[in-house]
């Protein structure tokens, strides 16, 4: 029963819209309104400016690494990395915005975070080169997720592995629009780095 109640709460978690709750509290807008129209850090970036991008980034990051530790903050053996899968179903699907959530990408980091530091930092480290020169963060983080999986088959870590290729498919699926736009050249491109 509690294992199931610690899965309902890392879902619960990861459901908390904070691109919603940023744009809609200080800028009166649903970010869904506007840009790619995703409920994420770049769209809020995109829509909103660099403040309020690097706090809904941020906060997204924090769900995920938050729900690492509530198996251990609520003493069961269960594995991190699968309250990790919740908080990230969350994000993608929140139950608090209408189950239209963001891609992923920066809730699964903060997985990583807390699972694995060096991967994270790893990750930060292949999506800027990435973005370095493509310019796509979309594109940059697919291969952060590729990258991902491919340092789990290293770890010998058999969840990790699991859960890595299972977030790399979340991204992935998440990111189909975008790489349609990145076939047809009309995915937008950043400009700041
Ligand atoms: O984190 C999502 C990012 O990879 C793409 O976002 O708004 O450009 O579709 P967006």
């Amino acid at each position: 029963m509690l294992y199931a109640l610690v899965l309902l709460l890392a879902y619960l978690i990861g459901s908390i819209p904070s691109g919603l709750i940023v744009g809609k509290a200080f800028y009166g807008i649903d970010i869904r309104q506007h840009g790619s129209g995703n409920l994420g850090g770049t769209n809020t970036f995109r829509t909103l400016g660099k403040k309020a991008g690097i706090t809904v980034t941020l906060a997204d990051i924090l769900k995920g690494t938050l729900v690492i530790f509530l198996p251990m903050i609520f003493g069961i053996d269960l594995h991190p990395l699968i309250a990790g899968v919740f908080a990230v179903l969350g994000h993608m699907f929140p139950i608090f915005a209408g189950f239209r959530g963001g891609k992923a990408v920066a809730t699964s980091g903060g997985v990583l975070l807390g699972y694995e530091p060096l991967l994270f930092v790893l990750l930060v480290i292949v999506f800027l080169i990435s973005l370095k020169f493509s310019k796509y963060v979309s594109l940059s983080s697919i291969l952060a997720g590729l990258f991902a999986v491919i340092y789990s088959l290293f770890t010998g870590d058999l969840p990790l592995i699991l859960v890595a290729a299972a977030l790399a498919f979340f991204v992935i699926i998440r990111h189909r629009t975008n790489i349609k736009r990145i076939i047809n050249k009309t995915e937008p491109k950043v400009k700041w780095i």
